[in-house]
């Protein structure tokens, strides 16, 4: 039974694998929270851990009780203005001007399975037994309104989901002007926050602070995106948490657009977390009847370091958020003709790198941008949905079908977020884009954001692409996004609600998403924005792959998709093999360690493989063998990183992906630079079982398994063959079988 409920105290205990959450009904009826962590045995009451003490020079709800003071009580949906001083979970505008609001618990349900979230992306059941849903209902007579927390508990997975829901039941006009998806106040602030920042060409960098007094916090305010600066998701680890053991509380939060995560420290050490849409920017007016559903945060608490919370992350992501048959399936090893072509390719020319990429064992040709329109440049044609004659004179469909009778599946780049200034569509429907009246909007990559809180806008890319797919043999989409918003106003919505535009534009695109993959379930989708800026559990719904990054270079991509690994599992990450010298960082790496790096993700090549030599032609040849042949355990298997880029002097990464039945592994050792006269290296496996005897290609003998994880390999004393150890950007991948 994962969720208890004690009438007589009025408590919740919800309890998962590994894991509890208790919170009860405080005695002004509000919320408060009692524990977050390691699961304790159910009993019928944890009173006796609600913490409420007399402090100087604060104030209190009740008149004759001078310790019933929020500030110094730990809660679970807090708002500001009733004796609680720090950052609340919503606050709502009333018609009077006041923002004072009083939500006192009505009663709640506990049901099996788990709802749909309304327009918004999220984890979900295939079996109502896989999961238990507590709502709670909070009403406020004086306005007539309500919130719905719900709280998911996966039991197996380990996770709890959470959202709010605020109804407006009543007559006046209410206006949210902070509507946070999940707030929880820990005990102590002794915690790392861990989270993953960048920018375009190096996303999702480790970083890692201590949590001190104050608000620290991550955001995006870029309206189409997560971003490539911040990724929806914090950890906060105790100190001594490593990747293998160790305390830890991962929150990430399943949505695309403008988010915040903060943790406010306040003077009595407790972390308050708050996750859910930015309040910067934001205010959603809520007319009598109206509703609004927050998106959907995902709680994950390990006892077993980062590795163990990314471990959660990773199986309930892949099987219980992405969804559509691409899910399960394995997926095809691709090309793509952008590195090797960009905008400059005809008929002829991708019939020739396809025809090549065939003969290496390739299965999904991608034609990239600059098949539509007038578009030879980034200037032009986004938003004219139709074949470019001048390049490809026989159409899309006949393209589509030359690479199948190839023995290639067919997959078309789509930015449909888009119009530039030169196309049709933009001459027609000048208002279609996200602007304010009367000042100029800026452009970004000579590009202009159609404005999908509208569902004209949504409908005509709709019907634009629907053309395209409905005549070609279209196996897979690449859907792109290539700017941030600015001048963010809509020219359909009243004044009062201009500030909902971001977040009207956000559910536009998921309607988008919806749409097709319901009309099209065959169709692999993968979602891009100028590289990783939208590697989000959100987009991960609807595409179980997402470009990574468009920095392809071998070393860069240890550390983007070591810190992509935190939350996304390897079945979510484009991994491309590009040329060299690298087009991002000009750095010259040999195409072993290229293969090695893209093995730990969706594999693929964005080269032109007609330029190749026969040398090159027969290792890539192996390399896609290799690869296909250990392809369920590189998409399904349970991932480790071993050694990080992120620490010491960052000049190893080691990482391994081990079958569920612990019978295969692939472990692979990548080093930046050679050192001279070096120190003795070893690599300490994980995930093994002790008492197998395993096998690694290359070497004779073999090794049990705790050796392997406790010994290591010891890398001066295996040499596998032609492989160089000390040099630069070399790497080495041990392929483990168990030995009946
Ligand atoms: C940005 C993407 O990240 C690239 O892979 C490529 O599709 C270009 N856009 C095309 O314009």
């Amino acid at each position: 039974m994962p969720i208890f409920f004690n009438q007589k105290t009025r408590e919740f205990h919800l309890q998962a694998k590994n894991v509890s959450y208790i919170f009860t009904v405080l005695e002004n009826n509000q919320l408060g929270h009692i524990y977050y962590g390691r699961k304790i045995t159910h009993r019928d009451s944890f009173l006796h851990l609600y913490t409420i003490q007399k402090k100087t020079y604060t104030a209190t709800v009740f008149d004759d009780d001078l310790t019933f003071c929020l500030d110094t009580i730990k809660q679970e949906f807090p708002s500001y203005g009733t004796t609680d001083f720090r950052e609340p979970a919503y606050q709502i505008l009333l018609e009077n001007g006041s923002r004072i609001t009083q939500f006192e618990y009505k009663g709640h349900r506990i049901y099996q399975g788990k709802l749909k979230l309304d327009g918004l992306p999220a984890t979900y059941v295939e079996q109502e037994k896989e999961a238990t849903t507590l709502e709670i209902y909070l009403f406020d007579p004086l306005i007539d309104a309500e919130i719905i927390l719900q709280y998911t508990v996966f039991e197996q997975f380990n996770a709890i989901a959470r959202n709010a829901k605020f109804i407006n039941h009543g007559k006046e006009n209410l206006i949210l002007t902070r509507a946070m998806s999940a707030s929880v106040d820990f005990f102590d602030a002794e915690f790392e926050m861990v989270h993953l920042s960048g920018s375009w060409g190096r996303e999702r960098y480790v970083r890692t602070r201590k949590l001190s007094p104050g608000i620290q916090s991550i955001s995006s305010t870029r309206g189409t995106a997560s971003g490539a600066g911040h990724n929806p998701f914090i950890a906060l680890k105790r100190p001594g948490t490593n990747e293998h053991q160790g305390d830890v509380f991962g929150f990430s939060l399943v949505y695309s657009g403008n988010f915040l995560v903060q943790v406010e420290v306040d003077p009595y050490d407790v972390a308050r977390v708050s996750i859910g849409i930015n309040p910067f920017d934001f205010h959603w007016l809520l007319e009598s009847k109206q509703s609004f559903q927050t998106p959907e945060v995902v709680l994950v608490y390990s006892s077993q370091g980062m590795n163990g919370m990314s471990q959660v992350y990773h199986s309930l992501y892949r099987t219980r958020l992405a969804k559509g048959i691409w899910r399960d399936k394995e997926r095809p090893v691709l090309i793509n003709n952008w590195e090797a072509t960009y905008f400059k390719f005809n008929e002829e020319k991708i019939l020739e790198i396809a025809r090549a990429a065939k003969e290496l064992g390739i299965e999904l040709f991608v034609l990239d941008d600059g098949w539509f329109g007038q578009r030879t440049n980034a200037k032009t044609s986004l938003g004219d949905w139709v074949v470019n004659k001048s390049k490809l004179p026989n159409g899309i469909t006949e393209l589509a079908k030359k690479i199948r009778d190839l023995g290639l599946y067919f997959g078309l780049w789509f930015e449909p977020e888009m119009v530039s200034k030169i196309s049709d569509l933009y001459k027609k429907h000048p208002d279609w884009i996200i602007h304010v009246p009367n000042r100029k909007p800026s452009q970004g990559r000579n590009q202009y954001v159609l404005d999908f809180s509208r569902q004209e806008v949504v409908d005509y890319i709709y019907h634009a692409m629907v053309k395209i797919l409905d005549k070609a043999p279209i196996s897979y989409i690449k859907w792109d996004m290539n700017r941030y918003m600015t001048e963010i106003g809509s020219a359909r919505l009243p004044a009062n609600r201009q500030f909902e535009v971001a977040h009207r534009y956000i559910l536009g695109v998921y309607k988008l998403y919806e749409r097709l993959t319901a009309e099209f379930p065959d169709i692999l989708f993968e979602s891009c924005a100028g590289g990783g800026a939208r590697f989000d559990p959100g987009m991960l719904h609807y595409a179980p792959q997402t470009w990574t990054s468009d920095d392809t270079d071998a070393m860069e991509r240890l550390k983007i998709q070591y810190g992509t690994s935190l939350v996304y599992p390897l079945s979510s990450m484009g991994a491309h093999v590009t040329a060299v010298p690298n087009h991002q960082v000009g750095r010259i790496t040999s195409i072993e360690t290229r293969a090695n790096v893209a093995y730990f993700g969706i594999f693929g090549y964005e080269l032109d493989v007609t330029k190749l030599s026969v040398e090159e032609k027969d290792k890539i040849k192996k390399q896609i063998t290799f690869y296909k042949q250990n392809r369920s355990l590189f998409q399904k298997g349970t991932f480790y990183r071993l050694q990080s880029p992120f620490e010491k002097d960052g000049n190893v990464t080691s990482w391994i992906v081990v079958s569920e039945d612990q019978k295969e592994a692939v472990a692979c050792r990548y080093q930046v630079l050679g050192k001279p006269n070096a120190r003795y290296e070893r690599l300490v496996l994980k995930g093994l079982r002790p008492d197998y005897k395993y096998k690694i290609e290359g070497i004779p003998s073999f090794f049990y398994g705790d050796e392997l994880m406790n010994a290591g390999i010891y890398l001066d004393n295996v040499v596998l063959a032609g492989k160089l150890q000390y040099g630069d950007f070399t790497s080495q991948i041990f392929k483990l079988s168990n030995l009946a």
